[in-house]
């Protein structure tokens, strides 16, 4: 399976999506994140091409993969694949997650249009609705990029596609640990508690239970989103 996580949107949580929804259930994949691209702004061109052609190559190369485009490279990547005739085929979909704030959903349209224009089939093209606050109907939320795609099926829009707004993500970000491993954590951070001396130490063993009860929470939420995208390669 090779998925492209994507959308011209910063923020979208195109990262965390990688990491914490599709990396964990794709066996054997590995993560290929393109921020680095712009690190290198003042060689231009030449560089990114060479890039983008590396990376089709080790796409190619893998059975399994997930490639995490960063906002600031999409732009380049979309231009790239169009060069490369066909290239989109490399990947078996392209997960777009989306936000509720109005300009995020523009974006998402812009990002789906260039993609299908590209000529990534509707099939292929697969939403996440994305920090969907408790008791908000995803229709609710989305309803402006859910009426452009009414009138424009051009990809895959199905409402159990969600994740809800949740602090775990900030609480991990940066950490190398998975949800799964959080959540099945077999500390007795209680007991532990308990003994602790000082307050500092209480508090920092309460901070770990507490994680672990979010991360308990949110990995069956994460099992269904992953799968109502249905992919398949
Ligand atoms: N469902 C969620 N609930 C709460 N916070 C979230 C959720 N999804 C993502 N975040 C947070 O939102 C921020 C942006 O997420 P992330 O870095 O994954 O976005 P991105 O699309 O990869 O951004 P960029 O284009 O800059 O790479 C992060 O701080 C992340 O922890
Ligand atoms: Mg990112």
């Amino acid at each position: 399976m090779k998925i492209a996580v994507i959308n011209f949107s910063g923020n979208v949580g195109k990262s965390t999506i990688a990491r914490h929804l599709l990396l964990p259930r794709i066996p054997g994949a590995d993560l290929i994140a393109i921020e680095s691209l712009n690190a290198d702004e003042g060689q231009g061109q030449a560089l990114r091409g060479r890039q983008f052609g590396e990376l089709q190559e080790y796409v190619q190369t893998v059975d399994n993969v997930v490639v995490d485009i960063g906002a600031s490279n999409v732009e380049e990547l979309m231009a790239q694949m169009q060069r490369y005739r066909g290239s989109h085929e490399d990947f078996d979909a392209f997960v777009v997650p989306t936000v509720p704030a109005l300009k995020q959903q523009q974006d998402t349209i812009a990002t789906l249009i260039e993609l299908s224009r590209i000529g990534v089939p509707a099939s292929r093209l697969k939403l996440v609705f994305n920090m969907v606050e408790t008791g908000v109907k995803v229709e609710q939320a989305f309803d402006p990029l859910l009426a452009f795609l009414k009138q424009q099926p051009i990809a895959k829009a199905n409402l159990n596609c969600k994740l809800g707004e949740n602090e775990i993500y900030g609480r991990i970000k940066g950490k190398k640990t998975d949800l799964a491993s959080l959540a099945s954590d077999p500390t007795d951070y209680k007991a532990l508690i308990v003994q602790a001396k000082g307050v500092n130490e209480k508090l920092a063993l309460a901070q770990k239970l507490a994680t672990r009860r979010l991360a308990c929470g949110v990995v069956p939420e994460l099992d269904a989103c992953f799968g109502a995208l249905e992919l398949r390669s």
